[in-house]
């Protein structure tokens, strides 16, 4: 006899399916690819992942003429993912995970603190189960980012600050985690988060690296925000002990590399503190960009579209076409080019500039491979192009994005590099998360513990577990499959 909670389960996939959805029963995974034109069917869970419809990891590695380097930089593009970021991953196995574990039923609110992705995500996943939910995020985050989660049914509590102020979120969910009625997907704390970029992301950095170059990876950059992504780092590791992990942050808030705590521009990262879930011993180097640069960045895209992209950079666009959402080539083709236009965000050009930056520090060259992520694509940003319109004040044209392009794209200083591998930077890192999180209800011996490495191998070996009871719950609530 199913349970009150079971008549209604929506069901979704494992990370083990997430990771390699050619695990997923055939129908299931045929019926899902085809529901991706239908953003609210719920078959949509299934395509949370990195692959794409023939089971290859979703990236372009960006042209010569592009980057200035002649290391391969990989980008995984995320703008795929249901809801439009990688983001509804971790809000997803989160909850995944709660029901699995009987913590959940019908009528709770869904909870997602956020600087707006994990939001869109939270809203997304709350709405293809039937839950309602709330965002609670910054104020000063982009318009697009509201409106994508009203249009998915969430509500939005709105905390003072922007980016960099989440602790004011975090402080705002406390209540919350203590009320029986709602379900906090916590972010910034929980280890779903970590346990699905270990293993989805990591495993589609690795997979989308053997077919480039030399097959390895010398480098992989992510900027921190809930420190999610980065995760994927351990994987990495795993496999190329001696690949160098950068985490990006701004210039403006360098709280990782100095402890600083401005305000900036880059939405979805920087948030002024070493979250709980980043394992900072994983972390090599810390790099400083500034803010504006990832938003000039994202206007250059955008606005020069193919041909003045492709002029600015000297490359001559062949007709090369991008077989859907992959290039395994570096052509300099228009389609690669409107690709990048539609599926690169703020974040996604820091990332872009990191890995470049990158490269030249660590001397990469020929057949060297570089990973990094874009999160979010163009759609949640045109309010911020018009913002920055406004603020320079007069056209922006082509000598002036000339400028900024070879200011973002060729410039770069090794003294934006701060190395954190030695045992007290790794302390000094320990310290930042004892400072926040004490405050959260986490023990001194808890924040100890993740010291260790072991401490995040245990954490990542719970999946076959996790796995096992989303299973079973598929099972018992007679949902499964949901397609024949
Ligand atoms: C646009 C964007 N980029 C990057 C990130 C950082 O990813 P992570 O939280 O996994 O560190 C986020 C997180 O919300 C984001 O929204």
């Amino acid at each position: 006899m199913s349970s009150d909670y079971e008549l209604k389960y929506t069901p979704g996939p494992t990370y083990e399916e997430m990771a390699n959805p050619a695990k997923l029963p055939p129908a299931v995974r045929q019926a899902a690819l085809k529901a991706a034109a239908q953003e609210l069917d719920p078959l949509n869970l299934f395509n949370i992942t990195w692959l794409n419809e023939k089971n290859e990891p979703r990236y372009v590695v960006l042209p010569r003429e592009l980057t200035g380097t002649r290391a391969n930089i990989i980008v995984l593009t995320a703008c795929a993912f249901p809801s439009g970021s990688h983001k509804v991953g971790p809000a997803y196995a989160t909850m995944a995970e709660a029901e699995a574990l009987g913590k959940v039923t019908h009528d709770m609110t869904i909870i997602g603190p956020s600087t707006g992705n994990f939001g869109i995500g939270t809203a997304y996943i709350a709405r293809l189960k039937g839950f309602k939910s709330i965002v609670v995020m910054p104020e000063g985050m982009s318009a697009e980012r509201y409106e994508r989660i009203r249009k998915y049914g969430g509500d939005l509590i709105l905390t003072p600050g922007s980016e960099s102020d989440v602790i004011l979120v975090l402080e705002r969910v406390v209540e919350f985690k203590h009320d029986p009625t709602k379900l906090v997907l916590g972010q910034f704390e929980l280890m779903p988060n970590y346990r699905f970029h270990r293993h989805t992301t990591g495993q589609a950095a690795l997979a989308a690296a053997s077919r480039v170059g030399n097959g390895k990876i010398a480098a992989f950059v992510s900027a921190p925000g809930s420190a999610g992504t980065i995760a994927a780092g351990d994987a990495i590791k795993e496999k190329f002990p001696d690949a160098t992990i950068v985490a990006v942050e701004p210039k403006e808030c360098s709280t990782l590399s100095s402890g600083g705590r401005g305000t900036h521009r880059i939405e979805g990262i920087g948030d002024k503190m070493v979250t709980l879930i980043h394992n900072v011993l994983n972390t090599d180097y810390v790099l400083a960009v500034h803010d504006d640069h990832t938003v000039q960045g994202l206007y250059i895209f955008h606005e020069l579209g193919a041909e003045g992209l492709g002029d600015l950079v000297g490359a001559r666009l062949d007709g090369n076409r991008l077989s859907e959402y992959l290039c395994a080539t570096c052509a300099c083709s228009k389609e690669a080019f409107d690709f990048y236009r539609k599926c690169f965000g703020i974040s996604s050009i820091c990332n872009i500039m990191g890995a470049i930056r990158t490269a030249h520090f660590l001397g990469l060259g020929e057949g060297d491979n570089v990973v990094t992520i874009a999160t979010d694509g163009f759609d949640r940003y045109p309010s911020v192009m018009r913002d920055l319109e406004q603020r320079v004040g007069r056209p922006i044209d082509r000598s002036l994005m000339a400028q900024w392009f070879e200011e973002i794209f060729r410039r770069w200083s090794p003294a934006d590099f701060v190395d954190v591998r030695s045992p007290e930077e790794k302390e000094r890192l320990f310290r930042m998360k004892e400072e926040t999180w004490l405050n959260f209800e986490y023990t001194k011996d808890y924040l100890d513990k993740m010291k260790s490495q072991a401490f995040w191998d245990e954490e990542y070996a719970l999946i076959p577990k996790m796995d096992e009871a989303i299973a079973e719950l598929r099972e018992r609530s007679g949902t499964w499959p949901p397609v024949k």
